[in-house]
């Protein structure tokens, strides 16, 4: 890769700052290994959760002009079999790995995150923010200051690994939620999680696509809200942040560094314009910094201009 994308995130060196973030195709080592392979620089598994979940019934995903709905209901192995992908990935493969753990309860946050010192994971990311299970779990943890606050402090006491809070879009005092959060310990921030739930409806059926009604909204339309909730971030903390929300081109990626952004995911991406979206995107920036002569992304990070 080239050097130009080369980034440091808290001590560990990146071939690219494209980041496979949590929930897509991190449910084995094989879906980690193909994303490493064709250009992200690091890669996210699935949240796991303490016992294995089947998630809900399908339909599960449903796309619309504006991006894609899910509602996979944090279907996973458990962390037991999850580190044991992850341990695979690992033994082939040096691009590091983002442990994605969600908890119901604090409790739970601890117990998950030691079993996560004994694993081959680079970064633990608290998923504070799924937004599709307030049926069994209610309102996602993220929305309570107290709660980021508590999870975190907690879950650094014990944990080996730099501790990463995946937060949602959902709030109103974003700057409140990552101060409590940076307060409490967090190495890095990442956001945004999908924006809603929302719902589609089916007309012929005259009922709702998803069979879990709501789910969380992804992919082009959430842009403009993913920039606002990473520039707000970036004013707010000093923390680096891993940045996603609607990613789908070379152009849309420097526009997320330049909101403040020191990395970039890219999800519901892939589903436009499948896994070699990363080396698409990659290339995409190398061109862009090229005409606009810049030498490397660092260049273009934390534009103070942008800050006025
Ligand atoms: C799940 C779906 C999401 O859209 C998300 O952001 C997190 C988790 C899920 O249902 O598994």
């Amino acid at each position: 890769m080239h050097t130009a994308l080369q980034t440091n995130f808290l001590g560990i060196d990146l071939a690219s700052p494209l980041v496979l973030p949590a929930g897509i195709m991190g449910l084995s080592y094989s879906g980690l290994a193909v994303a490493a392979r064709k250009g992200a620089g690091m890669v996210t598994t699935k949240s796991f959760t303490l016992q294995p979940r089947t998630g809900h019934k399908g339909p599960v995903v449903a796309e619309w002009s504006g991006g894609i709905l899910n509602s996979m209901g944090l279907c996973n192995p458990g962390i037991e079999e999850g580190l044991k992908e992850v341990h695979a990935f690992r033994e082939g493969a040096t691009t590091p790995v983002i442990i994605s753990i969600f908890g119901t309860s604090r409790e739970e946050f601890v117990k998950l995150a030691r079993r996560t010192n004994r694993s081959d994971g680079n970064f633990l990311e608290l998923n504070l923010s799924c937004p599709n299970v307030a049926d069994e779990f209610g309102t996602p943890l993220s929305a309570s200051q107290e709660k980021v606050s508590s999870i975190i402090y907690h879950v650094k006491k014990i944990s080996r690994l730099p501790v990463i809070a995946k937060l949602s879009p959902n709030v109103y005092h974003i700057r409140e939620i990552v101060s409590a959060a940076e307060a409490a310990g967090a190495d890095a921030i990442s956001l945004i999680n999908t924006l809603g739930p929302g719902m589609l409806i089916d007309r012929k059926m005259g009922k709702p696509i998803l069979h879990n009604r709501f789910g969380g909204v992804s992919g082009p339309c959430i842009k403009p809200i993913a920039l606002k909730l990473i520039y707000e971030t970036y004013s707010a903390v000093s923390l680096p942040i891993i940045g996603m929300g609607g990613v789908l081109t070379g152009e849309d990626a420097i526009e997320m560094i330049m909101a403040g952004a020191t990395l970039i995911g890219i999800g519901t991406g892939i589903y436009y314009r499948g896994i070699d979206i990363f080396n698409l995107v990659n290339e995409e920036i190398l061109r862009l910094l090229s005409d606009e002569g810049y030498d490397g992304i660092a260049r273009i990070q934390r534009l103070e201009k942008l800050r006025e």
